[in-house]
């Protein structure tokens, strides 16, 4: 049996085959539908079902109880088992980006600490890739193989950069740090994901980031920031030592040239010398804010630090509505295809 699928904010809908999900419906039917792994783990796909039900094959692995309870849905995973509606909640403009493939050429490496190689993607000239800052972008590494990797960088029309962590198996990034040729051509598909600034919010930024998980962050902060929008943000960067803290200049330059921004770097390994706050950085968040309903709350990193994050910006009383997330899971062994 089909069921149709209607969009609160687009005046668009869609029909639903038997035994399809919502995001194939959708990609099927041209839409620009927020996606990412297409196997239930990124959460990029959540979306609020504001009225109708739906049935999974199999749980939801990203979702929390609480975003559930709120009305949360992946619609990878998700099929409709009657007519419904959805909350998109994303701008209009994402509608005219949608992901697609095309070459960049590796134009410089760099490495940003002992274990994070920064790679700067030269886009091809002419070609207008557009994407929001805190999107990412899949490297395709052969044999229908993909990384995700997300973009560090504000858009500049000419360049995209990395910041990879490499790992002592991570197979793209020893192959980038260590065997890749000058000028090498890789081939690209994105922009992906729904990690982006929620613009038409005015409450005050809780930003957390893991390790690598300050490249999306680091995107959007130097947006706001450079926009002038006076937005404050405060953003909590967790690693384990100071050597990992590998944008920490930066970071404090733009504490002293924008008050409205305030950042917090947190170890868990911390060095001797170190003053400065410790632990897990979900517990930093918390002691500087028990309170979190009044604010918006972007997390990104590692799974388990974005589960941790996730459960504890929820408990602090932060509205679902205001949680944006992009978990950092190792590369899919296999790729599912949409259907
Ligand atoms: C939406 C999204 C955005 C991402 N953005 C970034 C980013 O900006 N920077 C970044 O560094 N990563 C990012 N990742 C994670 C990255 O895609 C994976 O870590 C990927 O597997 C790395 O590819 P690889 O070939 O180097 O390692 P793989 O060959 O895929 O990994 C081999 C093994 O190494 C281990 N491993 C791999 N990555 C890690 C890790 N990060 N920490 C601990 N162990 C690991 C695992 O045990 C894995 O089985 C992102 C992931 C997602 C889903
Ligand atoms: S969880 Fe649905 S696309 Fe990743």
């Amino acid at each position: 049996m089909t069921h149709q699928v209607y969009l609160s904010d687009r005046p668009q809908r869609f029909t639903v085959e038997d035994d399809e999900t919502i995001l194939a419906a959708g990609l099927r039917h041209g839409l620009a539908l927020p996606f990412g792994c297409q196997s239930g783990g990124c959460a990029s796909c959540r979306v609020r079902l504001s009225a109708g039900s739906i049935d999974y094959a199999v749980e939801p692995p990203s979702l929390s109880p609480a975003e559930r309870d709120a009305g949360y849905i992946l619609m990878c995973l998700a099929r409709p088992t009657s007519d419904l509606t959805i909350e998109l909640h994303q701008p209009v403009q994402i509608d005219n980006m949608r992901p697609r493939q095309l070459p960049v050429r590796a134009q410089a490496k760099t490495w940003l600490a002992h274990d994070v190689l920064g790679l700067t993607l030269k886009l091809p000239r002419g070609d207008d890739f557009q994407y929001l800052p805190g999107q990412y972008i899949d490297l395709l590494i052969g044999d229908g193989r993909r990384r995700s990797f997300s973009i560090a960088n504000k858009p500049n029309g000419e360049t995209l950069e990395l910041h990879i962590r490499v790992t002592p198996n991570g197979r793209f990034a020893n192959w980038a740090a260590n065997e890749m040729p000058d000028r090498a051509i890789l081939r690209l598909e994105g922009p992906l994901g729904a990690f982006y600034l929620r613009d038409e919010s005015t409450r005050p930024l809780i930003m957390v980031a893991g390790g690598t998980g300050a490249a999306p962050i680091h995107a959007m902060l130097n947006e706001l920031l450079a926009r002038g929008s006076g937005r404050p943000a405060h953003l909590f960067w967790g690693a384990r030592s100071l050597r990992d803290l590998y944008l920490d200049a930066s970071l404090q330059e733009w504490t002293a040239r924008h008050p409205e921004f305030r950042y917090t770097p947190v170890l868990s390994e911390p060095d001797a010398e170190w003053a400065g706050a410790r632990g897990f950085v979900h517990e930093a968040v918390l002691a500087a804010y028990p309170d979190l309903s009044q604010h918006e709350v972007y997390l990104s990193g590692p799974p388990a630090m974005v589960r941790a994050g996730k459960d504890a910006a929820l408990g602090a009383g932060l509205d679902a509505d205001h949680l944006y997330y992009d978990s950092f899971d190792y590369a899919f062994q296999t790729w599912p295809t949409l259907g």
